[in-house]
C-alpha cells in the first residue's frame, strides 16, 4: 500500500494535483499552511467559521492551483461531513487533511468555566477527531492512501507555563493520543497520520494573548534557547515534509518545532 519512493528528492516534496483540506485555514497556521502547500502545487480546501473567504485565498489560484472557501464549524459532526463530501466531489479527491481549528482559554485551572472546558476540548480535540474521521472515511473510499498531518503543540509534550492554560494543555496531550492510535489502525490504507508540535507562533490567537497580559511576550521569549517567538512559515519545511512522500516511512509521531524550550 506504501510504495517505496523511487523519485528524486525534491520530486518527493512535490503536491501537484493533491487536495489538501485545512480547518482554521481563514487565518493563522492554517492560513499559512495552505500558502505554503499551494506553492508546492497542492489545491487547497479551506474551512472556516466565517462566512466569507479569506482574501489571501483567492491569490493562491495565480499559483495555477485550486483554492476554494467552506464555511463550516469543526464542531456540528453532520455539518463537517457534508462539507467534507462537498469537497471531494468539487476537486475530485481528498489527499491530505491538516485539522488546523484550535483556540485558547488563558486563565488558571481553577477559574476555568465548565464552558472553557467544553469549548477548548470541543474545537481541539472533538473537532479534529470529526475532521480526521470524515477526511479518512472519504480517503479510504477513494482508496488512494492519503496524508494527516494534525497540529499538536509544545503544550502537548508539557505544561505551558507562564500561561495558564490547562484545557489546552490537556487538548494538545489528546491530539498526540490520537495520532499515535489513528495512524496504526490507517496504515492498511495507505494513509500516514502524524503531527506537527509548534512553540509560540506569531498569529493572532498569540497577539491576543500578548495584548491581554502585558509582559507575556518577553516571558514567553526567554523560555526558548532561540530567544525569540516563530514565525509561521517556520513550521512550512515540517509541514512540507510531514504532507509529502519526503516522510514517506514516518507515521504515528511528531515533529517538534519550538526554537529549543528550555
Ligand atoms: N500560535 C501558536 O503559538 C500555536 C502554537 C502551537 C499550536 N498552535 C495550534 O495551531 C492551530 C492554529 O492556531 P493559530 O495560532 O493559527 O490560531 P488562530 O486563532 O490564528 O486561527 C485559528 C483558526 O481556527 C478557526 N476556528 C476556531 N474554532 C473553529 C471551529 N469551531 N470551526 C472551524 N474553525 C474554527 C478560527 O476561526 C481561526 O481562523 C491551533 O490548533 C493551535 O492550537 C498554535
Amino acid at each position: 500500500m506504501f510504495p517505496t519512493p523511487t523519485a528524486k528528492l525534491p520530486q518527493r516534496f512535490a503536491l501537484k494535483d493533491k487536495t489538501i483540506v485545512i480547518t482554521g485555514g481563514a487565518r493563522g497556521l492554517g492560513l499559512s499552511f495552505a500558502t505554503a502547500l499551494a506553492e508546492a502545487g497542492a489545491n487547497i480546501a479551506a474551512i472556516d467559521l466565517n462566512d466569507s473567504p479569506p482574501s489571501e485565498l483567492d491569490k493562491l489560484q495565480a499559483l495555477g492551483v485550486k483554492a476554494k472557501y467552506y464555511a463550516a464549524n469543526v464542531q456540528d459532526y453532520d455539518g463537517l461531513r457534508n462539507t467534507i463530501e462537498r469537497i471531494a466531489e468539487e476537486f475530485g479527491s481528498i489527499d491530505g487533511c491538516i485539522p488546523a481549528a484550535g483556540i485558547m482559554r488563558d486563565k488558571p485551572f481553577l477559574e476555568h468555566t465548565a464552558k472553557d472546558i467544553n469549548d477548548v476540548m470541543g474545537v481541539n480535540i472533538i473537532g479534529v477527531m470529526y475532521t480526521v474521521q470524515h477526511c479518512a472515511a472519504q480517503m479510504v473510499k477513494q482508496n488512494t492512501g492519503g496524508n494527516i498531518v494534525c497540529i499538536s503543540s509544545s503544550a502537548g509534550h508539557h505544561g505551558c507555563a507562564p500561561m495558564t492554560c490547562a484545557a489546552y494543555v490537556a487538548s494538545k496531550h489528546a491530539v498526540l493520543g490520537l495520532v499515535k492510535q489513528v495512524a496504526g489502525e490507517l496504515a492498511q490504507h495507505g494513509i500516514r497520520c502524524n503531527s506537527i508540535s509548534p512553540g509560540t507562533m506569531r498569529t493572532a490567537m498569540l497577539k491576543q494573548i500578548f495584548e491581554d497580559t502585558p509582559g507575556r511576550e518577553q516571558l514567553l521569549n526567554s523560555g526558548s534557547m532561540l530567544k525569540r517567538v516563530g514565525e509561521p512559515d517556520e513550521l512550512h519545511g515540517a509541514m512540507l515534509y510531514l504532507m509529502s512522500d519526503a516522510s514517506s516511512y514516518m507515521t504515528g509521531n511528531d515533529i517538534l518545532v519550538d526554537g529549543g524550550k528550555l
